[in-house]
C-alpha cells in the first residue's frame, strides 16, 4: 500500500529549481530515505510533504490526502521530527513527555515509549544535562505518545558521535519492525545504506538513481577491487564476485588481502561526477 505518492512535484524560488519534476512511492513500513548533497532539495520535498510549504506543481498525496489540506485525522497520524526540535530546557524527560502528550493528545504509555528509546533511566534528568543523542532521542519520543503510522525524520543523526548514531539507528529499526513508515532526509550514505528499503538519490532538485541500496550499486556496474601481495607483488583485481576473488587469492599464498566494495558515495559519484559530501 502506498503511503506516500509525489508525481512530478516542482518547487522553484526564482530562478533556483529547488524540486525540479520529481516523482515516487513510499510503500507502508517501509524505511525511505532521501539521500542528496547539500542543497539538493530535500528539506524542500520533505517540507512539502508535512504540509509546511507549498509546491509550484505535480501531485501530492500523503496517507491519501494533499498536504496542503490535510484533515485533522491524518494530522493525528504524521510525526514529524525536525533537526533542530524546540525543547525546554528546565523540564525534565518526563515532563517534556508529558507536555508533547497534551499537545498531540495521544495516550501511549510514556513509560513505554522511555524504555523503547532508552531514556527511562533519564526519566528525572533535566533537559539541558542530556547529552546530544539523548537530546535527540527525546525529540524522537515526545512525537510517539500518539502512535503515528507515519514518522519524518530531518536528518536524526546529524552531529552525533558513532555510538549516538547506532542507537538512533536502532530505534528507526525497531520502529520499522512495528509496522510504522519511516521517512528519512540525511546526507550519510552509510545510514541510508543500513536503514534503508528504498534509497532516493537527489541532486539539483532531480532524481539521479533509486532503488534498494543493493540494487542501486549492482545497477551502477561498478566492481569491488580487491587488493593483494602475491609473491612480493602487489595486485589490483575488479570483480563482481569478491569473495570468489579472495578465495583464490588465499589459494595462490597471498597476503594482505584487502576487499573494497561500491557503496553509495561510489554511485553518486560515478552518476554525477561529485563527491556526495561537500
Ligand atoms: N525559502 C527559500 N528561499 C529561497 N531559496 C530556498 C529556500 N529554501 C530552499 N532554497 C534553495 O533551494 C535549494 C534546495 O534547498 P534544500 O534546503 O531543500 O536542500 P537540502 O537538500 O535540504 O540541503 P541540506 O543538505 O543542506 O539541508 C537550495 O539551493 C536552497 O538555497
Ligand atoms: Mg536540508
Amino acid at each position: 500500500m502506498a503511503v506516500i505518492e509525489v508525481e512530478g512535484l516542482k518547487k522553484y524560488y526564482g530562478d533556483v529549481r529547488a524540486v525540479d519534476g520529481i516523482s515516487f512511492t513510499v510503500l507502508k513500513g517501509h524505511v525511505f530515505s532521501l539521500l542528496g548533497p547539500n542543497g539538493a532539495g530535500k528539506t524542500t520535498t520533505v517540507e512539502i510533504l508535512e504540509g509546511l510549504r507549498k509546491r509550484d506543481g505535480g501531485r501530492v498525496r500523503v496517507l491519501g490526502e494533499d498536504p496542503e489540506n490535510f484533515s485533522n485525522s491524518v494530522k493525528r497520524k504524521l510525526a514529524i521530527v525536525f533537526q533542530e526540535t524546540a525543547l525546554f530546557d528546565n523540564l525534565t524527560v518526563m515532563e517534556t513527555m508529558r507536555f508533547f502528550q497534551k499537545v498531540y493528545g495521544g495516550n501511549s504509555s510514556v513509560e513505554r515509549v522511555l524504555k523503547d528509546l532508552g531514556l527511562w533511566e533519564k526519566r528525572k534528568a533535566l533537559v539541558r544535562h542530556l547529552s546530544g543523542g539523548q537530546r535527540r532521542r527525546l525529540a524522537l519520543a515526545s512525537v510517539l505518545s500518539h502512535d503515528p503510522e507515519l514518522i519524518f525524520l530531518d536528518e536524526p543523526t546529524t552531529g552525533l558521535d558513532p555510538a549516538a548514531r547506532r542507537k538512533i539507528w536502532e530505534i528507526i529499526l525497531d520502529l520499522k519492525r512495528q509496522g510504522k513508515t519511516i521517512f528519512l532526509t540525511t546526507h550519510y550514505m552509510e545510514e541510508a545504506q543500513f536503514l534503508s528499503d528504498v534509497v532516493c538519490i537527489m541532486d539539483r532538485g532531480k532524481i539521479v538513481e533509486m532503488g534498494a541500496p543493493e540494487e542501486i550499486i549492482k545497477r551502477s556496474g561498478l566492481k569491488s577491487v580487491v587488493k593483494a601481495t602475491l609473491h612480493g607483488n602487489e595486485i589490483t583485481i575488479e570483480t563482481d564476485e569478491p569473495e570468489r576473488a579472495v578465495k583464490e587469492l588465499i589459494e595462490k599464498g597471498a597476503e594482505e588481502i584487502n576487499i573494497r566494495k561500491p557503496n553509495l558515495e561510489d554511485v553518486f559519484l560515478h552518476l554525477t561526477g561529485r563527491e556526495l559530501r561537500d
